[in-house]
Parts: C-alpha cells; sequence; structure tokens
C-alpha cells in the first residue's frame, strides 16, 4: 500500500502521456508553444515498467491525460498493456480524434471517458480553442453515448467567455444520461503572469444554476473531485469541480505522473522526482518504488501548502490535468 505524510491512501495515478495537443484552448497553453522531443517522453515500454510495481502496492485506478492522448501514437497498445494489470483506466480526452477508437477502448475495457468541452457554440469553440474542430467532439460524444460510455463533460467556466452557457449545458443532462461538470480555471495556462484570478466560484456557479433550476444533492463520493446534483426529471447530473478553491484536498488520493515522467504529488506543486531519469540509469522496481514512497513522505498537505513551495505554473499539458 502507498500512503502519504498525512496518513492518506494513494490508489489513483494521472498519467500525461504526452504534451502534445491539436488545440490551443486559452486556459491550457499560449497559441505558440514549444513542444517536447519524443525522446523526452516516457516510452511504452518505461511506462509499464514504472506502472507494474506500482499497482503491485496498491495502484488500482489509473486516468490516461495529455496533452491530447489521442495524438500519442502507441496510446492503444500501452492501454492494451495497462489493462491486464489495473482494473480501472479512464481518459481525458478533448474528443478532436477519438470517436474511431471508441469500439476499440470497449474492447478492452475501457469505459469512461471524460470530454473537455467548454461551448456549445462553434464559433466560439474556435475562438476558445483556436481550432474549429466544433463538429469533431460533438460527434464523439453522440458515439460514446451511442456506445453507451460513462461521458463526463468537463467545462472550464470562464468570466466573460462562457458563463451564459450554464443553463444550456444543465440542459443536456435532459436527454442525453452524462455528467456536466463545470469547472473554476485554475492558473495553468503557460504564461506565468497572466492568469487574472478565479472569478467564477463554485458556490457563484450553483447560484447562477439556481435561479433556474431546483438541484438535488447527490450523496458525496469519497475522493471525487466534483459535487454532483441532478436535475429532478433529467437522465444526467451535473457537478461543479472546486479546482482553484481545492475544498477536496483532504481526501486526495492521486499522485500524477508527467510525460516526462515528472512525479507530482500535487497538482499545484512541482515535479518532486524524476523517474524517467531513475528508470534509464539502471534503476529496478525497489528503488523507484522506494524513491516514490519517500516523496509521498514529503508531501504537502493540500493544493495551498503545494503552491506556496512552487516557483511557477507551467501549462495544463505539461502537468497532465
Ligand atoms: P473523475 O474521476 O471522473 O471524477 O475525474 P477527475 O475529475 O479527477 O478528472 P478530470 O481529468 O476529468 O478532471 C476534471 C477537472 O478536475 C480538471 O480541471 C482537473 O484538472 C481537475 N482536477 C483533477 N484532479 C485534481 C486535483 O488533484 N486537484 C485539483 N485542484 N484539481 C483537480
Ligand atoms: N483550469 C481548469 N481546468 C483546466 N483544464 C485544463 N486547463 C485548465 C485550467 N487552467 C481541464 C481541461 C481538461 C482537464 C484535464 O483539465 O478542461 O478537461
Ligand atoms: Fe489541449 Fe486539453 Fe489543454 Fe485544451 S485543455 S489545449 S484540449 S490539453
Amino acid at each position: 500500500m502507498l500512503t502519504d505524510a498525512h496518513n492518506r491512501i494513494i490508489n489513483y495515478i494521472r498519467l500525461a502521456v504526452t504534451d502534445r495537443c491539436n488545440l490551443r484552448c486559452t486556459y491550457c497553453m499560449p497559441e505558440q508553444m514549444q513542444f517536447l522531443q519524443r525522446q523526452e517522453l516516457l516510452t511504452n515500454d518505461e511506462i509499464l515498467t514504472l506502472l507494474r510495481p506500482l499497482a503491485a502496492a496498491g495502484i488500482d485506478k489509473l486516468r490516461i491525460t495529455g496533452g491530447e492522448p489521442f495524438l500519442r501514437k502507441d496510446l492503444l497498445p500501452l492501454l492494451t498493456s495497462l489493462k491486464t494489470f489495473i482494473p480501472e483506466i479512464s481518459i481525458t480526452t478533448n474528443g478532436v480524434l477519438t470517436q474511431p477508437y471508441i469500439p476499440q477502448l470497449k474492447a478492452i475495457g475501457i469505459r469512461k471517458i471524460n470530454l473537455s468541452l467548454d461551448t456549445l457554440q462553434r464559433d466560439r469553440f474556435q475562438q476558445i480553442t483556436k481550432r474549429d474542430q466544433f463538429p469533431a467532439v460533438m460527434q464523439t460524444l453522440n458515439s460514446l453515448l451511442e456506445h453507451d460510455m460513462q461521458v463526463k463533460l468537463n467545462v472550464v467556466i470562464m468570466g466573460g467567455v462562457n458563463t451564459d452557457e450554464l443553463q444550456a449545458f444543465a440542459e443536456l443532462t435532459k436527454q442525453m444520461p452524462l455528467s456536466v461538470r463545470f469547472i473554476e480555471e485554475m492558473p495553468f495556462n503557460g504564461q506565468g503572469h497572466a492568469f487574472s484570478g478565479n472569478q467564477w466560484h463554485y458556490l457563484r456557479m450553483l447560484d447562477a444554476l439556481q435561479e433556474y433550476y431546483t438541484l438535488k444533492k447527490l450523496p458525496i463520493q469519497p475522493q471525487a473531485t466534483s459535487i454532483n446534483y441532478q436535475i429532478p426529471g433529467y437522465q444526467g447530473q451535473i457537478g461543479v469541480i472546486p479546482a482553484y478553491s481545492r475544498t477536496f484536498c483532504g481526501t486526495c488520493n492521486r499522485l500524477r505522473i508527467t510525460p516526462t515522467g515528472g512525479l507530482k504529488t500535487c497538482l499545484y506543486g512541482g515535479d518532486v522526482l524524476n523517474v524517467r531519469d531513475l528508470l534509464r540509469s539502471g534503476a529496478g522496481s525497489a528503488l523507484i518504488l522506494q524513491e516514490i514512497r519517500h516523496a509521498l513522505g514529503h508531501r504537502a498537505e493540500n493544493g495551498f501548502e503545494a503552491e506556496r513551495q512552487n516557483q511557477h505554473w507551467d501549462s495544463m499539458s505539461v502537468i497532465g490535468g
């Protein structure tokens, strides 16, 4: 079992398989992005060598993030191998390239997909992402539901950009059995000082929704990032994610691995170890596990403490969401 300095059990890894993305969401990365060289990324073999002992030590949940995971050419073979020893694998994707892979994902046993989508308007999608890919994402969404996948929509709420769409997103849950989550914006846009502070606190989102709906609160899921509600009579759920307010740190069960093998014990913290360098220097599983346990022994108590210890904000695409 893996535990941290505050007696929290760690059973969940978020692995960013690439920093590359085919969109340029303003809250995530600048238009001109310097991407990593391929040899800087963890290879599939390195990922498997790293994750096998971690699974044996109690990691039973893995989320694949990026960048955009489906830009990685050897993603499907990686997922197939990982699924043989990690029971729950889920993916966070922007949906541009995802649709053709859905039957294969289902065959491998991956059913949970989180789709990033911040607007339901094509022209606004292009403004936010700098690419005209709204139709492809909507095709992916419809296809996911047709294939009975468990879908969560991640909607980053940005003041002056998409706050007028809270109701339109909530209305999706009337007919669609999906979960729409409204996320507080965080400072990880790769532009350092350009974050003007989150003006849309999750309570403000709830107030805005309650102007239209009577929300029924759903039972709290331990270790979840979202607080979930249902609109009576609607098929799906809506949720708010206090990603900047960080109300869920107390039960955080997650570790992050960046595309270059950086280990993060908190989203708001820096890399505390590089497992790629350890692997490439010939370190065996026992030493790597020992180093990871050591890092967990120094883990900050919450995102605020981690933030105080960190020097700068990377783009979310190199942190891995
Ligand atoms: P589920 O397991 O499906 O609930 O996924 P998730 O909410 O953990 O993952 P997802 O990749 O969909 O992330 C949704 C939002 O929550 C994103 O904006 C994430 O960056 C944010 N988030 C995920 N984990 C953390 C965390 O540990 N701390 C903070 N502050 N935000 C997080
Ligand atoms: N603030 C909040 N959420 C963000 N994401 C990416 N950048 C940010 C940010 N600056 C979200 C994406 C994706 C998830 C992994 O993280 O929308 O769904
Ligand atoms: Fe790409 Fe996701 Fe970042 Fe948008 S949020 S630029 S889709 S990695």
